[in-house]
């Protein structure tokens, strides 16, 4: 006999079929999956219990709590801390690679955060190391190099990030990729391939992350982030072994870890036997307080410390590095042999020229006073213009976050400002469904200069006032 189920919370179909060959357990979890993937169970939506829906269905207890378990392990569930299983896939999410659709209209002042000052890129300094590289290029370095990257560029990154970062860093385990985005996704795939399944990402965090982890065929967890940094207790919950972080400057928040929470952070990966992936991003920027080290100096047989130059020269250069522990660095490399057979070669020599000449570190010098600047500008701005804000998440990197006064309307702030031809990005579109929190606006204040950010700020001011 058929037993069919449909209740209030949420809208679903299941049928069991007794007399079919199928057994319980198969139909449930294909009833669901089926649900999911046609979008009858949104993302974020709660599943009843598994005592109701057992007492729904005439079945035990446990055969739902192993339905649900199997769903979570595939990623189309998370359970939160014994409390609600909710749904945690969307067909659009896995079917649309980039989050960051470009912006309808042009705005004439964009405070879109993770863009540097592109005009202020060091192009004459450019132009000088490629034309070193091109013309001290080897024959050898023409072939198909080391697949990790050039040697030559890999001995002076380890050095940068020994002497900026504090980093634990040795050219034999670094490899050169096409920026952190795809240091990320390769770093995915080894972990894949050692057996991890489900990887942590922060919530809010950047948008990018949980469409990377599910592309490398993983099960992305959402964690909260507080106001000390990512909340270690609740990722110690999850069934995640490894977790993709923003240690130095959260992406959105600007909240750097704590020093407890990146013991706790650290003491988590060793119990579970787990790895960090540590996003570092921004770090050259840091304005209030010695820079905070890298996560990876205090753990690095634990850590996955991924970086690149789009912050500190440009997104467009293409270059970052991913520095592992030795069991993991060779799989990297293998992945980066198999994606694309390496990074450009004379881009890598020309970045190793770049840095090795002085001039890389005498560009940051005078970056980070352009950005000291704006921020500058950015904090007075809002002091006048838009006193009711509170500014958070200013220590490091170019963006800061505005937190707005309870039960204001985020999304119409943002349309607002767009009307006035003023790009904003409020914190929700950063939050995962399950995410929550007050409002606030995210700004990033790199590749805006002082007039316009003054100019902007006081277009936001006006439109607040006038509620
Ligand atoms: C948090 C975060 N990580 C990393 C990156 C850089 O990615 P990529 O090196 O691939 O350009 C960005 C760029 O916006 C970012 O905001």
């Amino acid at each position: 006999m058929a037993v069919e189920w449909s209740g209030s919370t949420p809208e679903v179909f299941i049928r069991l079929d007794r007399q079919s060959p199928e057994t319980l357990g198969s139909q449930m979890r294909n009833a669901l999956r089926t649900a999911v993937r046609e979008g009858r169970l949104h993302m974020g939506e709660r599943l009843p219990s598994s005592r109701r829906l057992a007492a729904d269905l005439g079945v035990s207890r446990g055969l739902v709590q192993a339905t649900y378990e199997q769903l979570e392990a595939e990623g189309y569930l998370q359970a939160f801390g014994g409390s609600a299983t909710r749904v945690a896939f969307s067909p659009q999410a896995t079917r649309v690679p980039s989050p960051k659709p470009p912006p309808a209209a042009r705005m004439e002042i964009d405070f879109a955060p993770g863009r540097p000052d592109l005009n202020s890129f060091p192009a004459r300094d450019w132009l000088w190391a490629c034309g070193e590289a091109t013309r001290t290029a080897s024959a050898r370095d023409m072939g198909y190099d080391d697949p990790q990257g050039s040697i030559r560029l890999r001995r002076v990154i380890a050095s940068y990030l020994q002497r900026v970062r504090g980093a634990f860093a040795d050219a034999d385990d670094l490899v050169i990729c096409s920026g952190f985005t795809q240091g990320t996704a390769l770093t995915l795939a080894a972990l894949r391939d050692a057996g991890v399944t489900s990887v942590a990402v922060e919530d809010p965090g950047h948008l990018d992350m949980p469409v990377l982890v599910r592309r490398a065929g993983l099960n992305p967890v959402f964690v909260p982030v507080d106001d000390r940094g990512l909340v270690v207790d609740e990722l110690a919950r999850t069934k995640a072994t490894a977790v993709i972080v923003t240690p130095a400057h959260q992406t959105p928040t600007g909240v750097v870890l704590t020093p407890e929470r990146r013991l706790a952070l650290l003491q988590w990966a060793e119990q579970v036997g787990g790895v960090v992936i540590e996003d570092d991003y921004d770090s050259e920027f840091r304005y209030d307080k010695q820079p905070v080290g890298s996560l990876q100096g205090l753990a690095a047989d634990r850590v996955v410390s991924v970086g690149s130059v789009s912050k500190s020269l440009a997104p467009a250069i293409r270059l970052g590095w991913v520095s592992a522990p030795r069991h993991l660095s060779a799989r990297i490399a293998e992945e980066k042999h198999r994606c694309d057979r390496g990074s450009p070669a004379l881009d890598q020599l020309a970045l190793a020229r770049l840095i090795e000449s002085g001039r890389f570190d005498r560009h940051l010098r005078r970056m980070r006073g352009v950005y000291a600047a704006r921020r500058g500008e950015l904090v007075e701005a809002i002091g006048e213009h838009a006193p009711g804000l509170e500014l958070t998440g200013l220590a490091a990197g170019f963006h800061a976050v505005a937190h707005l006064p309870r039960g204001a309307d985020e999304a119409e702030i943002v349309h607002a400002a767009a009307r006035r031809s003023v790009g904003l990005q409020g914190l929700g579109r950063y939050r995962s469904p399950y995410g929550e929190g007050p409002p606030g606006i995210v700004f990033g204040f790199g590749d805006v200069n002082e007039d316009a950010i003054r100019r902007g700020i006081a277009a936001i001011g006006d439109l607040l006032r006038q509620g």
